[in-house]
């Protein structure tokens, strides 16, 4: 079902390309209206993505791709355009019109949330109950305290096979709907089900907007397996989510400490570090990273000191940085943990880690070397070779050195060499960049062809006047007079691509709809989104008036005549001929 076109309008104009854009880019003031920012569609250093509060609209001079809101949505979590709508009515406060299907879904869904809320607020209830005893001192032992327990809505699920389902049942809830939410599994017998979390503490996980989605619970005392997740349901999908965020992102403390565990994050915000979260035991995703840069520039990562966890945090470091966030890795020691950690040590010495915290060029060192045999040449060379890869491609000069004479050190080689061959890696680097920018920066001077070949121009010259008229017809809509008493129409454009846009203003116009830009790139996908941002931004060869609204119509009427086609350039010729004589 197509979604009314004034409800598309309304979302658009409630909704904050600034805002929008922030959540997935760190954006710096630029000049006026526009700020700027690293481009999430390609991987740069140097910030070429703008974005104008003015216009609503992005363009990243870096890869050319642009457009408003929804092509933003589209392009970043690659959904599609209804999806796109969805998200961006989600975060607007507005309900999308639904056809019966999708309103169904979001009916469930909501049903469901309030199922998950239910069964917190149950699980709760049951720690402080009799039946809660065996958590309640699984708690004490861990050290966990009331005030956590209640921040944090920790609850009990006792060693009973149906308390939840009889409970929430009672309440009015299905079997069926408490099996979809994963709380209850299906029995052997026919009809008959039994709960999900059994002699478990429960941790519920809730979203950033204070939703219960879901919960992880862990077994009291020992036993397998020691977390129990909620599966992946309507409204929970673990890789999309952090445990406690909703906590950590009211933090004044201007980071975020990722941690591995659950008990790390609880033990952490006890000791009065509010910012603390995990990955729901899942390795780090990239939805977690750009859920994390939504509140902060700054991560630091204490995630366990065993060799996975050194490994699951090399990996995690570049996907951090990806973002345009700070990442610091605590060295614990012999700790295994944060939990473990604070557990013999007082807050303030895991403060004083922090700001110790190795930034990850030693941290990545660090783990080069654990790696290798540095009692033997072979290692050395090879800690070498990895060690100046890595150095090379560090941007400032006083940190390569530091860190190639540390590296000099360790591998047991001169200074010399090891600063002559990160000066040659770096070189290489340096050269290959130049080439890649050259070759960026000649194009746009060599043809005004879109980078998309679907949008390719068959005719620059007539492109150039269409391009022209558009960009008239967007500042002063009332210009589409001048081209009607031309008696101009739309089949007179020669690339499909500006026709439609043509098209689309002049329907808006005599329509009386408001032409924003951001309305009318709300009605293109993506790659023409991104070519309509361009060329309105292109400059200004044709000021909007009706003498240049008549001078580009010209054009592309006279364009038509230097057709490539030599016959069919004659058969106009002379048909020109015939009309000039009559
Ligand atoms: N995890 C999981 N399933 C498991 C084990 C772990 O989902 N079978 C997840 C949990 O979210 C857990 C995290 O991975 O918090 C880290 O695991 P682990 O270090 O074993 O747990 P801790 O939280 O440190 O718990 P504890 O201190 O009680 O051992
Ligand atoms: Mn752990």
């Amino acid at each position: 079902m197509a979604i009314p076109e004034s409800f598309i309008d309304e979302l658009i104009s409630r909704t904050d390309i600034i805002d929008l854009v922030s959540g997935y880019v760190r954006l710096a003031k630029g000049g006026g209206a526009t700020m700027s920012g690293l481009c999430p569609f390609h991987s740069e250093k140097t910030p070429s993505l703008k974005v104008n509060s003015d216009k609503q609209i992005y363009h990243c001079f870096g890869c050319g791709k642009g457009g408003g809101a929804i092509s933003f949505i589209m392009e970043i979590e690659n959904i599609s355009y209804r999806d796109a709508i969805e998200v961006l009515a989600r975060r607007a406060g507005m309900t999308v019109p639904e056809d019966s299907a999708s309103g169904e879904l979001a009916g469930k869904r909501r049903r469901m949330l309030e199922l998950n809320r239910e069964a917190a607020r149950f699980f709760f209830q049951m720690l402080l109950s009799p039946d809660g005893e065996a958590a309640r001192e699984y708690l004490a032992k861990r050290g966990v305290s009331k005030t956590i327990v209640t921040r944090f809505g920790i609850g009990a699920a006792p060693d009973e096979w149906g308390l939840l389902l009889d409970a929430l049942t009672k309440k009015g809830y299905a079997r069926q709907e408490l099996i979809e939410a994963g709380l209850a599994r299906s029995g052997r017998k026919e009809g008959g089900a039994y709960d999900v979390f059994r002699n478990r503490v429960v941790f519920p996980v809730i979203d950033v907007r204070g939703s219960v989605i879901g919960f992880s619970g862990r077994i009291i005392g020992n036993g397998e397996p020691k977390y129990l997740n909620t599966p992946d349901t309507l409204v929970f999908n673990k890789s999309r989510n952090l445990f406690a965020l909703n906590i950590a992102k009211k933090s004044k403390s201007g980071m975020l400490i990722l941690v591995e565990g659950n008990l790390d994050v609880i033990t952490l915000h006890q000791a009065g570090f509010d910012c603390a979260v995990a990955s729901l035991g899942t390795a780090l995703t990239a939805e977690q990273t750009r859920l994390m840069s939504r509140y902060t520039e700054k991560i630091i990562l204490a995630y366990d000191s065993d060799e996975a966890g050194r490994r699951a945090a090399l990996r995690a470091i570049p996907m951090i940085e990806k973002t345009g966030m700070h990442v610091k890795v605590v060295d614990m020691g012999a700790s295994k943990d944060p939990d473990e950690f604070l557990k013999t040590h007082k807050p303030d010495a895991f403060r004083l880690l922090i700001e110790r915290s190795e930034n990850h060029v030693e941290y990545q060192l660090m783990t080069i070397r654990n790696r290798l045999d540095m009692t033997s040449d072979e290692g050395r060379l090879a800690y070498l070779a990895e060690a100046t890869d890595l150095l090379a491609r560090l941007e400032s000069q006083p940190e390569r050195e530091v860190y190639g004479a540390k590296v000099a050190r360790e591998a047991g080689i001169t200074n010399e060499s090891v600063k002559n061959e990160i000066s040659k890696k770096f070189r290489n680097i340096r050269a290959k960049q130049k080439k890649d920018y050259e070759k960026r920066a000649a194009r746009p001077a060599r043809t005004m062809q879109p980078d998309d070949r679907s949008l390719r121009y068959k005719s620059e010259g007539s492109a150039a006047a269409e391009e022209g008229i558009v960009r008239c017809l967007m500042r002063d809509p009332a210009l589409i007079e001048t081209a009607r008493d031309a008696g101009f129409s739309q089949d007179e454009f020669t690339s499909p691509f500006l026709a439609k846009i043509y098209g689309v203003l002049a329907r808006r116009i005599s329509e009386g709809q408001e032409i924003k830009e951001q309305l009318v790139l709300a009605e293109l996908v993506p790659n023409e989104a991104s070519l309509l941002t361009m060329i309105l931004q292109k400059p200004e060869s044709y000021p909007q008036s009706a003498r240049n609204v008549s001078d580009c119509i010209e054009k592309i009427r006279s364009e038509k005549y230097k057709t490539s086609d030599p016959d069919e350039s004659l058969l106009l010729e002379i048909k020109n001929y015939k009309q000039g004589m009559m």
